[in-house]
């Protein structure tokens, strides 16, 4: 088969993306497919349509992240254009790109998710919205792009800079550990705990050595299970399908109560610093092979 892997794009992410797209590409071609790698740049709809033609694939490997490649908005087009994607649909990827909605389906499906309100960003900078600790972040980003931490007993509200959207989440600080659960098709692969020496930001994600990936977590098993369970339950709340990745907090004081859903990612990061072909490899699938079920799970 050949195989359109896109990448890039105009989004926040891009360079996570390009990154992403390249270690596919690669693993692709060890796998034995055809492989034409378009990097979206800034193009627009007909640019791609173009692009997309010239390639002629019988598959497209989306490697995007962000806007307008993990929000439902190129699936749309290759609906329209009639090619078989990898990773999920036009619902469940706007669903999940954004994080209230998102979360609004994760509590009706009976799963934990932390608490949030949406409001201007003109008025998150000049008060509290709700007490610190808490979170604001874009409602639609991912990669911890535009992230800010505001810690218990701080007394000014944050800094937010001109650049972030004027409508944001903001989010009760869930404490504790950092853990995550990759789902294929509708199996979970395994628990990974990330330990950072701050907190898990752009530069912890992406550097070589920025964080520590301990997996199998170093986690009671009814911890582990949930985990497990849950990741699989919020794949399908969502509608997902090929690869996804759910991202937790563990608050260990509280036990299993203490386990929060933090969100999905329907298009995990596939860096060398990522976690999601860390546990495939885990679970004795390596790299090609991860690529191999992508690509027949998108065709059928
Ligand atoms: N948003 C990044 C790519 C991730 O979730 O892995
Ligand atoms: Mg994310």
């Amino acid at each position: 088969h050949s195989v359109a892997v896109l990448m890039g794009g105009p989004s926040a992410e891009r360079q996570v993306s390009l990154s992403s797209g390249r270690e596919c590409a690669d693993a692709l071609r060890v796998a034995g497919y055809q492989v034409t790698e378009i990097d979206l740049g800034t193009a627009r709809g007909d640019e791609i349509v173009r692009r997309l033609a010239d390639a002629a694939p019988d598959v497209v490997f989306n490697a995007l992240h962000g806007r307008w490649g993990e929000d439902g908005c190129v699936q749309g087009l290759l609906d329209w254009l009639d090619l078989p994607y990898t990773h999920s649909g036009v619902l469940a990827s706007a669903l999940a790109m954004d994080k209230t909605r998102a979360k609004q389906a994760f509590r009706a499906a009976g799963l934990p998710v932390v608490e949030s309100v949406i409001a201007d960003a003109a008025e998150v900078r000049l008060r509290h919205v709700i007490p610190p600790p808490y979170v604001v972040k874009p409602n639609d980003e991912g990669s911890s792009v535009g992230v800010y931490i505001v810690h218990d007993g701080a007394n000014q509200p944050p800094a937010l800079s001109a650049d972030m959207p004027e409508r944001v989440m903001v989010e009760t600080y869930a404490p504790g550990r950092e853990l995550t659960t990759t789902v294929m098709g509708d199996r979970a692969l395994d628990v990974t705990e990330i330990l950072t020496s701050g907190w898990y930001d752009y530069a912890a994600k992406y550097t070589v050595g920025g964080s520590r990936h301990v997996i199998p977590a170093d986690i009671p098993d009814d911890i582990r299970a949930a985990c497990l369970e849950m990741a699989v339950r919020a794949h399908k709340a969502l509608g997902c399908t090929g690869l996804t990745r759910t991202d937790f907090r563990w608050d260990e004081t509280r036990g299993v109560d203490g386990l929060i859903i933090l969100e999905l990612n329907t298009q995990p990061g596939m860096t060398p610093t990522s976690l999601a072909p860390e546990q495939a490899a885990h679970a004795g699938i390596d790299f090609p092979a991860l690529m191999r079920w992508m690509v027949e799970d998108a065709l059928c």
